[in-house]
């Protein structure tokens, strides 16, 4: 099967973009005690380079849900990792890779509100907001993505290519 990947958002652009959302949320921030939530597997980059971006330390934690399996369309959503830490008073930032329908988002905001956390804001660095399927907010954007399937930068095919620096649509 060929493959071809044509370049989306440049490493440039995508360190350019982290660096302003570091500074946005550390304003938000400031002098609370926050929870930075990782959802596995895809949002590991871009959560690495966000908390480095941050002029302040958050813990750090993470979830892991899974809904596409080898494909490129979303299947049944499992839940496979929770959180250690208990976030009940406590302001968490949801970190996600990509926002498509809304369907892991709104699964794991309602299992953490639940919790009752001071605050839940979610941050995202692409988001397909015209893919909806269930409602959900999304307080900090990277990127409007094109309806396209996405790799890179943390996003994957059956796996592969998280590795890439920068985001490419996957022309198959
Ligand atoms: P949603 O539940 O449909 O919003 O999507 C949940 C997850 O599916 C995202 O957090 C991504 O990990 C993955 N996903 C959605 N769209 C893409 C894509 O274009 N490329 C790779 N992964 C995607
Ligand atoms: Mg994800």
């Amino acid at each position: 099967m060929s493959e071809t990947l044509r370049e989306v958002i440049s490493e440039a652009a995508i360190a350019a973009r982290v660096a302003e959302l570091g500074r946005e949320i550390s304003a938000q921030y400031a002098g609370l005690d926050v929870v930075m939530v990782g959802v596995l597997k895809g949002a590991l980059p871009f959560m690495a380079d966000l908390l480095r971006a941050l002029d302040f330390c958050p813990d750090l934690d993470f979830v892991r849900v899974a809904s596409y399996g080898d494909g490129v369309a979303p299947g049944e959503l499992r839940f496979l990792m929770d959180l250690e830490t208990d976030i009940a008073g406590r302001h968490v930032l949801l970190v996600e890779d990509i926002v498509d329908t809304g369907r892991s988002l709104a699964y794991l905001s309602n299992m953490l509100e639940k919790r009752q956390p001071a605050s839940l804001k979610v941050c995202t660095l692409l988001d397909k907001p015209y893919r909806r399927e269930a409602a959900v907010t999304v307080d900090f954007v990277g990127f409007a993505a094109p309806p396209v399937f996405l790799v890179g930068y943390g996003m994957d095919i059956g796996e592969r290519l998280r590795r890439l620096r920068g985001v490419y649509e996957l022309i198959r």
